[in-house]
């Protein structure tokens, strides 16, 4: 199978890059390079460098490809608050050229990357698909215009299309140097440094976590479940269980075999309080269930840290 990866030099991309490789696939990747790093997936996959709002970029990209999976966005909320313009462009105009691309191409499925940010700090936990969905940011707001597009090009033009709503992703390869790093690589990059990682609020807020190689697995259930269950819909990815951040700092700490108590900053503006998937709807429509453990995801992140070296 011939599929293209937008944003496979990234985080997530290049995770299910590896496991396309590894299945035999012939794997196409369109990214800018602008989070991502092409040593990611150095000699896995033919890479075309490019935007996924540049039409032509796209129609190279995915000529001959049966399947797309759409990753490349800007993914941090704090930058799509501070260039919000760019986001849209990127993640609203990049989604729209690539299904335009696609159902041109003869592409028979777009597999989409969308963000549990959608629900906008939900009352209902654990949340499921059907909760109301009120996003809180310019990059939430991206994403769900993103699932709207893709559900649309389904009725109307017949392009299988399936929305992944993951909730906060983490495992190797994902980077604590960066302005927008996600807790986990902090965390983690702190600990093995032997400095305080920084906790804003009380620490006692929680997110459901989920290992990348279980997000990767819904990648490729996602990309051959049967279309009559999930064409046209929108799936919860996650671990399914909820933990804070002081019980992720004593799980790391445990992993690693270090105490460095955290310093507390305040609170940060927007950040919700709790997430929690409900995971039964891509149990049951496209036979994905996560396999990996918390502890053992955290273990296999911590490894990956330690291989390249720690740290910055
Ligand atoms: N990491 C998470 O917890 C998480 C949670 C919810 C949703 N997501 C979504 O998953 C996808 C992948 O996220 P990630 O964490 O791997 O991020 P990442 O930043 O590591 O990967 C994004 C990739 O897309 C590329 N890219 C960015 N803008 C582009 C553009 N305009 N044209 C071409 N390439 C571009 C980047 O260079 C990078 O390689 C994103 O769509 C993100 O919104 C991630």
């Amino acid at each position: 199978m011939r599929a293209l990866v937008t944003g496979g030099a990234g985080f997530i991309g290049s995770n299910l890059v590896g496991a396309l490789v590894d299945a035999g696939g012939d794997v196409v990747v369109l990214d800018d390079l602008s989070t991502g790093f092409a040593e990611n997936i150095a000699g896995a996959a033919t890479v075309v460098e490019g935007e996924v709002s540049d039409p032509d970029a796209v129609a190279r990209a995915v000529a001959g490809c049966e399947i797309v999976f759409h990753l490349a966005a800007h993914r941090a909320v704090l930058r799509s608050v501070e260039q919000p313009l760019e986001t849209d462009r990127a993640n609203v105009g990049g989604t729209l050229t690539v299904l335009v691309a696609a159902r041109d191409a003869g592409a028979r499925r777009v597999v989409y990357a969308s963000s549990s940010s959608v629900y906008g700090g939900a009352e209902q936990l654990p949340t499921p698909e059907t909760a109301p969905l009120l996003p809180r940011s310019p990059y939430a707001v991206s994403k769900l215009a993103g699932e709207h597009y893709c559900r649309v090009f389904w009725e109307l033009f017949g392009l299988e299309t399936v929305a992944l709503r993951y909730f906060n992703v983490y495992g190797p390869r994902q980077r604590p140097d960066s302005r927008y790093a996600a807790v986990i690589p902090l965390f983690v990059d702190a600990l093995l440094r032997g400095v305080p990682p920084e906790v804003h609020g009380d620490g006692l807020q929680s997110r459901d976590f989920t290992f990348v190689a279980d997000a990767v697995a819904a990648n490729l259930r996602a990309a051959e479940a049967p279309a009559r269950r999930c064409a046209g819909r929108a799936y919860n990815v996650a671990g399914g269980a909820a933990y804070s951040l002081l019980d992720l700092l004593a799980i790391l700490e445990r992993i690693i075999g270090v105490g460095v108590p955290p310093s507390f900053a305040a609170p940060r503006a927007g950040d919700v309080r709790h997430t929690q998937a409900d995971i039964g709807a891509a149990a049951a429509e496209l036979g994905h269930r996560p396999s990996v453990s918390f502890e053992e995801g955290l273990a296999r992140t911590v490894e990956w840290f330690r291989a390249r070296g720690v740290s910055r």
